[in-house]
């Protein structure tokens, strides 16, 4: 089943190249634009009023969830609201121990680290960054063999934001040395409405009618990939009508990007079809899904995987995955009559 010219996956809520300058401008840079998350908004608030009334450097955080959620977003916000600097990096960046050294001694009192896919550090530049995270040192081991001897260097107070999608891949001793971590999980409809008005306001489009809620109701409850929906649909309003986004307008457009009204597309219908052609519904191992579908198995665990979950089309079980009731009606599929050798 190879495919090689696949078509751009619209509602991916991986960051495109082209989403970055859509996201410079959407992005919201105080607490009170960030829609939605409530729970995580009101503990945030406390703990970074806490922190400037003591006029410290904030506890490291670690900020976990799907792609396109708000993660990055939000580290911005936090370092915003402190009025720190904040200083960004990836775990794949970061490939040397002298990296490391060279952007840690470069940092300022109270400044913010963002490291982002911090599941992807190596284990060298993990454990160099223990005692930095615990007592603000950092230790340089200088020379080879016996004389070898460890030169310990004081570093400023500062802070890490660390961002995951895949919190199960971090080592314990990292995870520990997080004093909080939040889990930013799908957005409620109602959020992500608001997300596509404030949006819309911003790109300066008009949006009539239910136009919102049915952009909204598409976008897998990801900010990122709502913001992507409302760019295109607003691009077809422009050729077709006057540049209003219209309930006719919008409903066209999102018919021809082929997303169903639960937001899924060809991929994620593909994936359940397979588990249901291929393999009477499951239970069914995720490398066989990846084998059997030619998608990357990461891709789906960490991308289609979490929403088809969330809709509660996919169910988990020890054995591998299982496609549940509700998502063979959703397909307009029958149900094969249960074994009772399961
Ligand atoms: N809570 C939010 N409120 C409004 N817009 C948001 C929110 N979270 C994310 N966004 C939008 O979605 C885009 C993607 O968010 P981002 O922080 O890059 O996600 P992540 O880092 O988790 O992949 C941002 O550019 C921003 O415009
Ligand atoms: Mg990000």
């Amino acid at each position: 089943m190879e495919n090689d010219n696949k078509p751009e996956r619209i509602i991916s809520a991986k960051e495109t190249n082209g989403d970055k300058q859509l996201d410079m401008t959407l992005r919201p840079k105080k607490l009170d634009e960030y829609v939605g998350q409530e729970k995580i908004k009101d503990n945030l608030k406390i703990f970074l009023q806490a922190a400037q009334g003591r006029g410290e450097a904030i506890e490291h955080v670690l900020l976990y969830g799907a792609p396109g959620l708000g993660k990055t977003t939000l580290a911005h916000v936090i370092a915003n609201e402190l009025g720190a600097n904040i200083r960004i990096t990836s775990g794949p960046a970061i490939e040397k121990s002298g990296d490391l050294a060279a952007i840690l001694t470069n940092l300022g009192e109270g400044d913010i680290l963002f490291i982002d896919e911090i599941h992807r550090l190596n284990r060298t530049i993990e454990e160099m960054l223990y005692p930095a995270m615990e007592d603000y040192a950092l230790d340089i081991i200088i020379g080879k063999g016996p004389s070898a001897r460890t030169l310990r260097l004081d570093l400023p107070k500062f802070a890490i934001i660390g961002a995951t999608t895949r919190a199960s891949l971090l080592s314990a001793p990292l995870r520990d040395r997080f004093g909080i971590t939040y889990h930013l999980d799908f957005y409620e409809h109602n959020d992500i409405e608001n997300i596509v008005n404030r949006s819309a306001r911003i790109l300066n489009v008009e949006v009539g009618g239910s136009a919102a809620s049915e952009i909204a109701k598409r976008s897998r409850r990801t900010p990122r990939v709502a913001n992507r929906l409302l760019k295109r649909v607003r691009d077809y309003c422009e050729v077709k009508g006057d540049g209003r986004i219209e309930d006719d307008h919008c409903l066209s457009a999102l018919k021809m990007l082929e997303v169903d009204e639960l937001g899924l597309d060809w991929i994620d219908r593909k994936i359940l079809e397979v588990i249901i052609d291929k393999f009477a519904g499951g239970p069914v191992g995720l490398n066989t899904i990846a084998a059997a579908t030619g998608e990357d198995m990461a891709t789906i665990e960490e991308v289609y995987e979490p929403y088809l979950m969330r809709l509660g089309f996919l169910d988990r079980s020890p054995r591998g995955r299982i496609v549940t009731d509700i998502a063979y009606k959703h397909l307009g599929r029958k149900k094969p009559m249960q074994s009772n050798l399961i």
